[in-house]
Parts: C-alpha cells; sequence; structure tokens
C-alpha cells in the first residue's frame, strides 16, 4: 500500500497508530527480531561532492585516510562484538580502497569468521561488484538518496540520478540483495518529493531501504539549515513498513541526531528491524564526516540495552542467511 500524505504527516492518536501498526507488521514478519550488523569505514576518501555530505570532495579541512587491512582484519576477527552475525563495509566513493583494503579485507573475513557481508562503497564498474561478489559480499547498500531528479542534481547527489537508479538495477538483476534509502527533510524537499521517494522504493528491485533524517552536516553548504523532524523521519519509516512488509528496515544511528537521547528507541518502534553497531576504531572515526564531528556511537551495549526496552531481540539468524533462506 502506498503511503498517504496523512500518514506521513499524522500526529498525536493518528500518529501513534500508524506506528503501532508497523511494529506489529514487522513483529508478524519477522517475530520480534532485529538483526544486528557491524560496520567499519574504511576510507573517507571521496570523488562525489553531495551538498549534504561532509566528506563531499570540496571539503579540504577533512583529514582523508584509508584503514589498514591488517588492523581491520584483527578488530573484526579478535574483537568484534559477540552479537553481530553480518558486517557492513562502508566508504566515501573511493575505488582505490575497494581494490587494496575491501577486496582483501572481504577475503580474509570470509576464510575466518562466519559473518554475513554487506558493502556500501557507491557505484563502481561492473568488474568491481563482480569481484565483491566473488569475493563473498552479498548485500549492496547503494541509496537512491532523493527521488525527485532535479532535487538530485540540485543537492550534487553521486554521479547522476539517471546512473544511481541504473547501478540500483543492475546490481540487482545480477545477483545482490540490494538495500537503498532516502533522506528526510532535505532542504528544498517538498510534500511531493518526500511522497515520491516511496513511489520510487516500490519500482526498484530492492529488499530493503533506509529512512535518514536530514542531518545540517558540518563543513557542508548545509550547516546551517534546519534538521529533518523526528516525527516526519519515523512516519516515513513506518509507511514503508507497511508498504513494504517484508523489507529489511534499519533504524539509523542519525535518529539519535534528530532527537538526542530518544530517536533510536523510538526508531525501533516503527518497525525497525535491522540495527548497526559502529566498530569504525575511533582514531578515525571523527573524519568519517557524515553530519557531525562528534558522532553519537551507537555501542552493543546501548544498542542491546534499546532493542532489550523495546521487547525486541537480536536475531540469531544473519542478514545473509536470511535472505538466503528467503530466495530458496
Ligand atoms: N543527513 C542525512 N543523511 C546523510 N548522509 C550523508 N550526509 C547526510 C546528512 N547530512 C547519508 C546519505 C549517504 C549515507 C552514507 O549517509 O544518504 O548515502
Amino acid at each position: 500500500m502506498m503511503p498517504t500524505s496523512e500518514q506521513i504527516w499524522s500526529q498525536g492518536e493518528a500518529q501513534e497508530a500508524l506506528h503501532s501498526r508497523a511494529t506489529k507488521i514487522a513483529a508478524e514478519q519477522f517475530g520480534n527480531a532485529v538483526f544486528l550488523r557491524g560496520v567499519v569505514e574504511v576510507s573517507n576518501f571521496c570523488r562525489e561532492n553531495c551538498a549534504y555530505c561532509g566528506m563531499r570532495r570540496d571539503n579540504r579541512n577533512l583529514a582523508r585516510f584509508r584503514a589498514d587491512h591488517d588492523k581491520l582484519a584483527e578488530l573484526i576477527i579478535h574483537h568484534r562484538p559477540a552479537s553481530i552475525t553480518d558486517i557492513n563495509i562502508q566508504s566515501g566513493e573511493d575505488p582505490v580502497v575497494v581494490r587494496e583494503v575491501v577486496l582483501p579485507l572481504i577475503n580474509t573475513l570470509r576464510r575466518e569468521t562466519p559473518l554475513g557481508i554487506s558493502v556500501c562503497l557507491g557505484t563502481l564498474d561492473d568488474s568491481l561488484y563482480t569481484e565483491l561478489k566473488n569475493a563473498g559480499a552479498g548485500i549492496y547498500i547503494i541509496k537512491y538518496e532523493i527521488a525527485d531528479p532535479a532535487l538530485y542534481s540540485k543537492m550534487t547527489a553521486p554521479g547522476t540520478y539517471k546512473e544511481r537508479i541504473e547501478h540500483i538495477r543492475r546490481l540487482s538483476a545480477s545477483g545482490w540483495k540490494v538495500s537503498s534509502g532516502f533522506i528526510s527533510g532535505l532542504p528544498g524537499q517538498t510534500k511531493e518529493e518526500l511522497l515520491s521517494n516511496f513511489a520510487l522504493a516500490r519500482t526498484l528491485p530492492l529488499d530493503g531501504c533506509s529512512v535518514s533524517p536530514f542531518i545540517p552536516g558540518d563543513e557542508t553548504p548545509l550547516s546551517s539549515s534546519p534538521l529533518a523532524s523526528i516525527d516526519l523521519t519515523l512516519n516515513c519509516m513506518a509507511a514503508l513498513r507497511l508498504m513494504k512488509p517484508d523489507w529489511v528496515i534499519p533504524a539509523v544511528s542519525a535518529l539519535n541526531l534528530a532527537e538526542p537521547g530518544s530517536g533510536y528507541r523510538r526508531g525501533l518502534r516503527t518497525g525497525a528491524n535491522l540495527v548497526t553497531i559502529n566498530m569504525t576504531p575511533s582514531d578515525v572515526r571523527g573524519d568519517y564526516l557524515l553530519y557531525k564531528r562528534d558522532r553519537f556511537i551507537m555501542t552493543e551495549e546501548r544498542i542491546l540495552n534499546a532493542i532489550a526496552a523495546e521487547g525486541l531481540k537480536p536475531s540469531r539468524q544473519g542478514l545473509a542467511a536470511f535472505y538466503k533462506t528467503r530466495a530458496g
């Protein structure tokens, strides 16, 4: 079912009803279980120049880093949180790190751990996609960011709109599980544009989708724009769950920036079924400048507490394994 504007802009009792319906649908689909995935951010070099993102190439104030394979391998093999079943390897758009670090790391992790492997590396050549898949990654996270082509180019979002959508389709057609996403509350976003994100998501060959609240990022041209409304963002998450009961929908950590202290917990009450534990080494975390230098880090303890408090439990089955059984 396509969300209505009444749902997306609901308040009070109507909003509560929307969120509890979404929670109930997720519980029916996933039995109160949420997937736990670790994320490592392996490079903040980026050839893109998105107006909303602090890692944009025009940001000259950023100390750029590429992570070291051996350090990451040691961290993930020997020091990962016990509750994670999957790992997401994420990066600015940096083909160099894909070759030098990501591919070797996937090979190592496949050999040494049972973790399911997701990647979020931007648009790459087909040959690199193939190498990543052959190495053992199965899930590609590639957000379409913005459904309206005009706003997409105004925000200088990655590459071109057309190319981004083509890559999403191509990844799915070549056997990847694909998760996408969009930003709510972006400056210049009209009601129509926000709603068109659902229409687009529905037509794409996706297995999951996220909603990220716009955060006025440090060191970006939008740093003084207003923060997204948490209610609007949560309503979008709930509406997405109603539209696609079986999708994997994450509670993104930026929810806690949109509403410090409670945003994340509220996200778990809108039918989200995936949470992320940040494992990026702390010495480079601040330079992975998605939002603010001072990031709110979801540790395993915080996540497990939040999940338990919402009557949810960590999924015993990993995300990659789940997709496999569903496909079979
Ligand atoms: N606000 C919200 N989301 C953002 N992203 C980057 N910058 C921001 C911001 N200021 C999201 C984009 C990107 C992902 C890695 O982070 O959707 O795809």
